[in-house]
């Protein structure tokens, strides 16, 4: 799969001062600074990790400050610590600070970075993105005698680093060098800034299917505006001669050497304010400052990468950078789709194999299997997920499946046993409906799952175990991205009960391909943005927008219109179109705006019964359905076109049109599609 950047995050942010004296006290303020620039990126936990020298007896060691909540509590532990000399002058340091967003284990101080690799903190490292070994490598390092006290896939990392560094004791390997063995073993993505007490000074940073991007700041003007990439030998010491190989970070004009300052971070928004020449790395690029000179490796050559990194002036604004182009959080979001779909899947599906794994789940699914019914509540939009994947979940698991709102379940007492599993869908992990059906469910000896977006929050904390669906933090008030990724975990879900059943394995086989295909297929929806746009602007000054479908497209239904209607407030309303002439039909004339979802797959022929329906009444509909459906398209004159994929994914690619369209009308009525009115993100009252 393509290296996608994770929204699993969190920031990175990193300062380096060489020859540029500083005291504590404002080393400290730059790196509190950036951590809250980078703030609006969604983050559970902060720290700072920096070079300190022990009053007592001079020796140099690394420290760090780490705080549960908002950068503002980390500001307030770092004021509170007594044992620092604030005044304290460094020509040369290094400091490295992270807000993280929980994905393995709760926030707290302790899982919190910078992470060490032992109590004396020889090595620290703050990490962004996902390392789906992390098992198999933390059993090895356990087996080597490392203990750990995290709960994180990053603590692995720094301990692979010692781990390294003390069988090389005696050889003299370099900071780097060390990374870059270490990074060797890492699968998933990152973004990694490393500082070590045994190479005090100096700093090492790497990439993989993450952001990292370097900040220079120098009054000298910097001798090159090309930096060379540099290629290091591979893990088995082994060089391929056709590759120009150096060591030598002075034959190449490395940046620096004189008076220098180094920003790293995984957004360019921390460092802007500081100095707006920036780097930005590739994939495996290992960064590394030595003596104040930057020097970029890499351990492999593909054959058209570029042999330098270029020196970049960025001029934008700090509040430009934070949305990137987008004009919303909403739109940012809804674009990160292509990515935040994988990171969803990331570790979970192999695409070679047909195996999918959720390790939250793993050590129930014989209880799983062996329940009398599946329960899934939720509120909003994380109940249409579940809508979304009931008929794909009736089938693969061909056990009854209830799917509630999380209100009216409780309003109904609805009864529960011992041998039901109850999965409660939330984003935010606090909707405080979705919690107290759980806390009754709970009681009556219910097993629960969590399936969220939020680790460590209460409907986490509660449940028996459960899915991260690791969309990266939602910070428009209108779920978008969290959608997709709660319907992928659900289909996941799905494929782990039928694994063994023979009679589905082609079912499982065409839905996890079909899977593999969603990023790029999102993207292709992505480009109807301009198409959606003009049809808002048909609609934004009606009064009402009817949306119909049925079958998989049902889920579309209801979410497009709680879209339509939360951002817009125009009404809309979902309708399932087996209903239509039970009442809805009446709604239908000239004027009434309607949408129908018709794609190609068994319920078409129903749906195309209800087109004519709706235009023998007049009526003027926008079809949203696969774009290779000449047939459907030639019935009407307004028409948004999405890739096919499988009947049951199909859901996936039509909600976009819908997410963009209620955006635009939004946009258009002057509303604002990151706050709509009498709305919060985070429902925590009944
Ligand atoms: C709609 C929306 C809400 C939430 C609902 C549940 O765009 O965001 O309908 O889906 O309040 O919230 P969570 O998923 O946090 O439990």
């Amino acid at each position: 799969m393509e290296a996608v950047t994770p929204l699993i995050e969190g920031g990175i942010f990193a300062y380096l001062n060489y020859l540029v004296p500083a005291k504590r006290k404002e080393i400290l303020e730059i790196l509190v600074n950036g951590l809250k620039r980078m703030e609006y990126r969604g983050y559970d936990s902060a720290g700072v990790g920096f070079e300190g020298t022990n009053t007592k007896n001079g020796s140099h060691e690394l420290k760090t400050i780490k705080q549960k909540g908002k950068v503002a509590r980390l500001e307030e532990e770092i004021a509170q610590t007594t044992d620092l000399d604030f005044e304290k002058e460094f020509d040369t340091h290094i400091g490295i600070a992270h807000t993280r967003w929980a994905t393995h284990g709760e926030p707290s101080p302790t899982n919190s970075h910078p992470q060490r690799s032992d109590p004396s903190n020889e090595f620290l490292v703050c990490h962004n993105g996902i390392i789906t070994n992390y098992k198999d490598l933390k059993s090895f390092l356990i087996t080597k005698g490392m203990v750990f006290e995290s709960e994180t896939d990053t603590e692995v990392i720094v301990k692979l680093v010692k781990h390294i560094s003390d069988k090389h004791k005696d050889s003299a390997i370099s900071f780097r060098e060390l990374v870059e063995l270490t990074v060797q073993q890492l699968e998933g993505a990152f973004s990694l800034v490393f500082m070590s007490s045994k190479f005090p000074g100096e700093c090492v940073s790497t990439r993989r299917g993450s952001p990292l991007v370097i900040g220079v700041k120098s009054k000298a003007k910097l001798s090159t505006d090309h930096i060379p990439i540099l290629y290091s030998k591979d893990h088995r010491g082994l060089m391929n001669p056709a590759l120009h190989h150096t060591d030598s970070t002075t034959e190449f004009h490395p940046i620096g050497n004189k008076e220098v300052e180094y920003f790293f971070a995984s957004d360019a928004s921390a460092i802007i304010e500081h100095t707006n020449q920036v780097i930005f790395l590739e994939d495996d690029d290992v960064a590394a400052v030595q003596n104040g000179c930057l020097t970029i490796h890499r351990i492999k050559r593909t054959l058209d990468e570029s042999a330098t990194r270029e020196v970049t002036t960025i001029k934008m604004e700090i509040q430009q950078i934070m949305k990137g182009s987008y004009s919303s959080f909403m739109q940012k979001e809804i674009f990160e789709q292509p990515e935040s779909v994988v990171n969803t899947m990331r570790g979970r599906v192999n695409f070679e194999t047909n195996q999918v794994v959720l390790g939250g789940i793993k050590d129930f699914m014989t209880e799983i299997r062996r329940c009398r019914r599946l329960l899934f509540i939720a509120c909003g939009t994380s109940f249409h997920s579940a809508v979304a994947t009931r008929q794909l979940m009736e089938e693969l698991t061909e056990l009854p499946v209830m799917v509630e709102l999380a209100s009216d379940f409780l309003d109904r007492q609805t009864p529960v046993f011992r041998d039901d599993v109850c999965f409660f869908i939330s984003q935010s992990g606090e909707t405080a409906d979705t919690l107290m059906a759980l806390r009754y469910c709970k009681q009556r000896g219910a097993l629960i799952v969590g399936i969220t977006n939020t680790v460590g929050s209460s409907i986490c904390r509660e449940s028996h175990c459960g899915v991260h669906i690791n969309a990266g933090p939602e910070i428009g008030v209108a779920s978008t991205k969290a959608y997709t990724s709660q319907f992928i975990s659900l289909v996941m879900f799905a494929l782990v009960m039928c694994e063994d059943r023979i009679s589905m394995q082609d079912r499982r086989t065409e839905i996890i391909q079909g899977l593999k295909n969603l990023p790029s297929q999102i993207k292709a929806v992505l480009e109807t943005d301009e198409h959606v746009n003009t049809l808002a602007r048909e609609l934004y000054q009606q009064k009402s927008l009817l949306v119909m479908g049925r079958g998989y497209n049902y889920a579309t239904c209801l979410e497009g219109a709680l879209k339509i209607k939360e951002l817009t407030y125009m009404h809309s309303e979902g309708i399932l179109a087996g209903e239509l002439k039970h009442g809805p039909l009446a709604l239908v004339d000239k004027a009434m705006p309607v949408m129908m979802v018709v794609t190609r797959d068994k319920v078409y022929p129903k749906c195309m019964n209800a087109l004519q329906q709706v235009k023998a009444r007049h009526g003027n509909p926008i079809v949203l359905g696969n774009n290779d459906d000449k047939e459907t398209q030639q019935q009407v004159n307004k028409y948004i076109g999405v890739p096919s994929t499988i009947d049951c994914l199909q859901g996936i690619l039509t909600i976009i049109p819908m997410q963009l369209l209620s955006m635009h009308i939004a946009q258009l009525r002057g509303c604002d599609v990151d706050c709509p009115r009498n709305l919060a993100k985070s429902v925590t009252v009944e």
